[in-house]
């Protein structure tokens, strides 16, 4: 009631009627930056940023891995752009379920969609859908404390080897959380149930499985040089796959980073061990695709084939991709983490490249649904993940809220925009109608304070809630 009130002074004001009104949907490091950066270049934009969960800032708390807490300081510019007094936030509010993109549109001047990617490329093999087969962005979720995948529990306690495919950084992230001697990840935010079960966990052996060699390897040399020394690990290479082709030799020579990559591989391959038996053990193997899932005797997963590859070049992008050579062999593991690359997914009435799973746009303006490239929405504007598919660091969506935030300030100045819409009070009170129990700024502050305290009693970061009801429970308390 006290919310309709001020909705309804706002709307009289005229300083309100003047204002563009902007909603950003998606609270990672996208819909942030983006954010800042509208407010520093119009000020008289007033902008409301809606996320599904009640919690902010996407994958900076659900996805960058617990071990890695300088990567969270970021969180700190985040949250003075969201308590900017021109800014507002609207958690635990899920564009496509609670309100829909059409009701967006009428409501707001001016939509920016960054709402990231929320779900798995797959792999569409048989067996892919036997337990303890996960997509990493699930086993992510769930060791970060994501109210989503809270109640997962993933089979580290009957087995001693995980299967981890695919070589870029998230897989090393995870094999990283699954090897590291787990008091060192006492002082994370890690999810308390998740450091639990990796006290009692069985792992003692991960195979990260590359589709190509070492020379294409997608991860990065500091994230590679990070799992090559943790204590008292193992590291397996094949000697023979790290031998390179002229066309290797030729890749590595046109991409340093990529030949440092390389280079720490091989080192790691010719270091010399001493062996003991509590040693965890880390195997790189290349060469390798996915053929099939293998099934127990009790229906779960117990291993992998997979088909050797060699490689071979598309003549028309330059890039060297895996070929199958009709040779399989088995792999044995009761723990399947399928590392390939997120996906984001699309929302009715909104244009959706499947193949790519990014929304069609030219630098950020989005293209009409069935439409050719040249007809553009009014209006409305993708960054981050959602436009440009999923890779890239957390400040390469910098970059991309600068050219979205450049091609919606360019229209602005057109005056093509300019309807004069709601803005706030429309959201508020079409949420009031429909009685959505969203979470302010003020809620998500309450959650942090919590968990704070909880951390400070236990020399931790900080004791993340990870239930959908208690999150919502302390927001409004
Ligand atoms: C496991 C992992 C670890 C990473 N570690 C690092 C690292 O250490 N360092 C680094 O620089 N980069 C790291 N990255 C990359 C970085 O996290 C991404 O570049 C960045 O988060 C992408 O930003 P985004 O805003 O597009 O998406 P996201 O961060 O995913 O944000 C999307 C937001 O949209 C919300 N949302 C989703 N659907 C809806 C909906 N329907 N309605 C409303 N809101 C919705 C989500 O809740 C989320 O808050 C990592 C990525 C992953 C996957
Ligand atoms: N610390 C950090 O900075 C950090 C941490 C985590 C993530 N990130 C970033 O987040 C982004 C996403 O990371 P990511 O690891 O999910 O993606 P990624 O870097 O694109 O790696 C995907 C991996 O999956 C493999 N793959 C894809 N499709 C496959 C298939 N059908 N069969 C077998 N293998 C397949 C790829 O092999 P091919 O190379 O052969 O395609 C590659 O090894 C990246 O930009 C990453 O740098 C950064």
């Amino acid at each position: 009631m006290r919310r309709t009130r001020i909705s309804q002074f706002l709307r009289q004001t005229g300083w309100w009627r003047r204002s563009i009104h902007v909603c950003v949907v998606g609270s990672g490091p996208a819909g942030l930056y983006t954010t800042e950066k509208i407010l520093k270049q119009h000020n008289g934009a007033i902008i409301d940023i809606v996320d599904r969960l009640p919690t902010p800032f996407g994958l900076v708390r659900t996805g960058v891995a617990p071990d890695h807490q300088e990567t969270k300081i970021v969180i700190n510019q985040f949250s003075r752009t969201a308590s900017n007094e021109r800014c507002s936030f609207f958690g635990n509010l899920s564009l496509g379920r609670d309100i829909s993109l059409s009701e967006l549109r009428d409501i707001y001047d001016i939509v920016v969609l960054a709402y990231g990617a929320e779900s798995d490329r797959t792999l569409n093999i048989p067996g892919e859908d036997l337990p303890n087969i996960h997509s990493a962005r699930e086993f992510v979720w769930w060791y970060n404390g994501h109210p989503d995948c809270s109640n997962m529990s993933p089979n580290i306690q009957s087995t001693d080897t995980a299967i981890i495919l695919g070589q870029g950084n998230v897989a090393l992230d995870i094999a990283r959380i699954l090897l590291r001697p787990t008091r060192e990840l006492e002082t994370t935010d890690m999810a308390d149930y998740a450091l639990e079960a990796l006290h009692r966990s069985s792992i003692r052996k991960v195979l990260l499985i590359g589709r190509r060699g070492p020379a294409q390897a997608a991860c990065t040399a500091k994230e590679l040089r990070e799992i090559l020394s943790i204590k008292d690990l193992r590291v397996h290479i094949k000697k023979r796959d790290l031998l390179t082709s002229s066309a290797d030799e030729e890749e590595l020579n046109n991409d340093r980073r990529q030949r440092r990559v390389y280079e720490l591989l091989a080192k790691a391959s010719s270091s010399l061990h001493s062996v003991t038996s509590t040693q965890k053990e880390l195997h790189f193997i290349f060469f390798r695709k996915p053929h099939q899932f293998l099934p127990s005797f009790d229906n779960r997963v117990r291993g992998v084939s997979f088909e050797k590859t060699c490689l071979a070049k598309d003549f028309e992008s330059g890039k060297r991709f895996a070929v199958g050579t009709g040779q399989f062999e088995e792999l044995d593991a009761g723990l399947v983490l399928k590392s390939i690359g997120y996906k984001s997914v699309s929302v009715p009435g909104l244009a959706f490249d499947k193949q790519r799973g990014v929304v069609p746009n030219i630098k950020g303006r989005v293209v009409k649904a069935n439409s050719d490239q040249t007809v553009l929405e009014n209006g409305l504007y993708v960054v981050g993940w959602l436009k440009r598919g999923p890779t890239g660091i957390i400040a390469t969506n910098l970059y991309c809220a600068e050219e979205t935030v450049e091609s919606v300030l360019e229209d602005l100045e057109k005056g093509t925009e300019r309807k004069r819409k709601q803005g706030r009070p429309g959201l508020v009170e079409l949420l009031e109608s429909r009685d959505i129990q969203y979470v302010t700024f003020m809620g998500w502050e309450k959650i942090d304070m919590k968990e704070k305290a909880e951390g400070i009693r236990r020399n931790r970061p900080r004791i993340k809630i990870t239930e959908w009801g208690e999150l919502l429970r302390v927001a409004n308390e």
